[in-house]
């Protein structure tokens, strides 16, 4: 059991295997968050919350004259406007009489085994031995509208998903004007925010901000997570570190534009709160409908932030990841983008083809270039009928010859574009979003479609079932290279344009759902000119996610550890490309940038045809020893063992098995210097009593998992920037 209820004083508690979460209907009936964090139990929280008289507080009229009572500064656990609370609050609905006031209190609670899918969004899934799920109905004192708080408890993971339904029971319309998916208010303000921003090639680079007086907020309002920010945000103890202190984790499942802020209020407490971007969001609920938001994973870290990521990594591929290739090994690739862009034929990605699989590769990938009139980005998107210039013959004959030398074949798409030099332009303008009587911007030359319509939806699904019904393809990768601007669709009458935004995720996800489901064998791989789609939502349709388009060794050093916060290696795509380096111009090592991508879903990006005898051996041992570590490196616990971002000497993460028997320390050192000093790397999570053996870079030591962790590994001299050395662990 994981959820108890004492009726006497109307108490939640949500029990994780090491945390307690605690909330309580007050006398009022008012919902107020006691508390998160460590384990407490046999202990009800309220003595927490006072009522002092704080003057300029609004206080409800069924408090009478008790002018100590307001939710002005009351930790709340699901506040809304017009309540008497003025800090921002996760509801805001407007009736049809233009009035925006709500006053939730309690009305009813339910706990059932397992926990509930959400229409028509992605969401971690559980059997019903595997989590517990409460829903708690609040009602607006003064009308029928109702708000189901919904909280699957998956103890193993130390993890609460939340998410709220809000229902219109009025007889008429109200527009929802924010319905955020959870919003936590904490005593205190000694805490720390963890957020994970960039740009294009530059993504989920970590970043921790002291909370401060007033709001601190990440969003999106790009219509995508973006590569701008992260949907995803830490608060944590000020003292936290990898290892220690607590931290709290926000992630949203959910690809579109989003908010997660923490914001500090007038009695020093602290609400954390995630879900759809406001900005430019409503919708307007008819009599009788509900809004469902999108869900947030709250996973507690009482060990530090290792902790968190850790159940984050497991919640998500076990819990989160679906299909055939949640659990089957995923092939070592090689992509033709990188290696020839947009030029190429069949022979061209047939010589690419042989030689991957020489050297042990097990997929060819075709990226962009394939379709319509596409010899450069000006145009052809949305015309998904093979270019047979290209490719003589069609498609089959060149995933025959693939197919026949023992490789998988995968195919690149970009669904939900539209070039207007491109038929399917020319005949269906009014299928992209643009504003009325306005040009859409361009961006990379392409438009948006609007996936909110279902006309558009059965053109995709036609053309990408077509062609992966016409030869044997076993990979798809999705990509999306834009930001969405002209937020307008013309199936939408103007008031409710608010929706055109998130009716176009929803769309998306049940494109997704219906082609995956008809193509049970391909594995998805999402993209969004690299790392620009990079959340839990996507990662419920695509297993791995292209990283980021940058694919520098050096770079990728913050880049993936950023992403490690939250996303497990397995869906980190990452490959070897060419150098110099084709977003930095930087040289780096082979041995480098095989270390690196092997953090991740492993593959290359290069044409092996211009590598030298050398460059190739080392591909057929980094692809071989990758196989041999798949295991490990896929499901394994992952460490972070520095912030390369603080420190710019050397970078150091491991990969240790579950039963502590094998792991993997990769080092990476980025700038030499003269006389250095010794460099020592402390290992985590081994068993402090086993006898390991240590292997790799001139190193063969047997040493105990204590003298490893706590005295820790020299690493070699490695002179020359960019080295890098591998340790396989292994007891013995
Ligand atoms: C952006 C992706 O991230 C790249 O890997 C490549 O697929 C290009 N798009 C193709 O246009």
């Amino acid at each position: 059991m994981a959820i108890f209820f004492d009726e006497g004083s109307r108490t939640f508690t949500l029990r994780t295997q090491n945390t307690s979460y605690q909330m309580q209907a007050d006398g009022r009936g008012a919902l107020l968050h006691l508390y998160y964090g460590p384990a407490v139990d046999g202990c009800c929280l309220d003595y927490l919350v006072t009522h002092p008289d704080k003057s300029f507080a609004p206080c409800p009229s069924d408090t009478g004259l008790d002018r100590n009572y307001s939710f002005d500064a009351l930790p709340l656990e699901y506040s809304c406007q017009g309540s008497g609370d003025f800090r921002n609050t996760a509801l805001e609905v407007v009736f049809s009489n233009g009035g925006n006031a709500l006053d939730l209190r309690f009305h009813a609670h339910q706990v059932s085994p397992g926990k509930p899918s959400l229409p028509g969004l992605p969401a971690v899934y559980a059997g019903r031995d595997e989590a517990e799920t409460l829903k708690v109905t609040l009602k607006d004192r003064f009308s029928e509208v109702y708000v189901h708080l919904y909280y699957s408890v998956l103890p193993e993971f130390d993890a609460i998903a939340r998410w709220a339904v809000v229902e219109n029971r009025t007889n008429g319309s109200l527009v929802v004007q924010n319905a955020l998916s959870a919003s936590v208010d904490f005593f205190g303000t000694e805490y720390d925010v963890l957020t994970f921003g960039g740009r294009w090639a530059k993504e989920r680079l970590m970043s921790r901000t002291p909370v401060h007086n007033g709001r601190l907020e990440v969003s999106s309002r790009r219509g995508a997570s973006s590569h701008h920010q992260n949907p995803f945000m830490v608060l944590c103890d000020r003292t936290a570190t990898e290892e220690q202190g607590c931290c709290y984790g926000f992630s949203l499942v959910y690809s579109g534009s989003f908010t997660a802020f923490a914001e500090t209020d007038q009695m020093d407490q602290t609400r954390a709160a995630v879900g759809i971007n406001p900005q430019g969001f409503s919708w307007t609920l008819g009599a009788g409908e509900c809004f469902t938001t999108p869900e947030a994973v709250l996973v507690c870290g009482t060990a530090g932030f290792g902790s968190m990521s850790r159940n984050y990594h497991k919640l998500y591929r076990e819990h989160l990841c679906r299909g055939k290739y949640k659990h089957a090994r995923r092939p070592v690739l090689f992509n033709n983008w990188e290696a020839t862009y947009f030029r190429f034929d069949e022979e061209k990605l047939l010589a690419i083809a042989k030689e991957a699989k020489a050297l042990g590769a097990d997929m060819l990938v075709m990226d962009d270039g394939w379709f319509g009139k596409r010899d450069n980005d000006l145009s052809g998107l949305g015309d998904w009928y093979v270019n047979e210039k290209k490719l003589r013959g069609g498609l089959k004959p060149l995933v025959d010859g693939i197919t026949a030398l023992g490789l998988g074949f995968g195919i690149w798409f970009e669904p939900e574009m539209v070039s207007e030099d491109s038929d399917l332009y020319r005949a269906h303008p009014d299928w992209c979003l643009r504003v009325p009587g306005r040009e859409p911007l361009r961006s990379r030359y392409q438009l948006v479609l609007d996936m909110g319509r279902p006309d558009v939806r059965e053109y995709l699904f036609g053309r990408l079932s077509a062609i992966l019904s016409s030869a044997d393809i076993s990979y798809v990768k999705w990509d999306m290279n834009r930001s969405m601007t002209d937020v307008y669709s013309a199936l939408l009458p103007p008031g409710r344009q608010g929706e055109a935004g998130h009716r176009y995720m929803l769309g998306l996800y049940e494109l997704l759902e219906r082609i995956e489901a008809a193509f049970p064998d391909v594995l998805f791989e999402g993209c969004s000119g690299g790392g620009g789609r990079f959340d839990p939502g996507m990662l419920y349709y695509h297993p791995q996610i292209w990283c980021s388009d940058d694919t520098d060794a050096i770079e990728r050093l913050e880049i993936q550890y950023g992403t490690s916060f939250c996303y497990p290696a397995s869906a980190m795509a990452a490959h070897v490309s060419a150098v110099p380096n084709h977003q930095t111009g930087r040289v780096t090592p082979f041995a480098t940038r095989g270390a690196v991508a092997m953090g991740g879903a492993f593959g290359y990006e290069l044409d092996p045809g211009k590598l030298s005898d050398e460059e190739k051996s080392a591909i057929k041992e980094q692809i071989a020893a990758f196989k041999r570590q798949y295991e490990l490196r896929s499901y394994g616990d992952y460490y972070r063992l520095n912030n390369p971002t603080e420190n710019r000497r050397y970078a150091a993460w491991a990969v240790v098995s579950s039963d502590r028997r094998q792991a993997v320390l990769s080092y990476v050192s980025v700038l030499s210097e003269g006389n250095p000093a010794p460099q020592i790397i402390k290992l985590r999570g081994l068993d402090a009593a086993q006898q390991y053996q240590v292997v790799g870079k001139g190193v063969c030591l047997t040493l105990t998992g204590a003298a490893l962790m706590y005295a820790g590994l020299v690493m070699p001299e490695l002179p020359g920037d960019h080295q890098a050395a591998e340790f396989e662990i292994t007891a013995i």
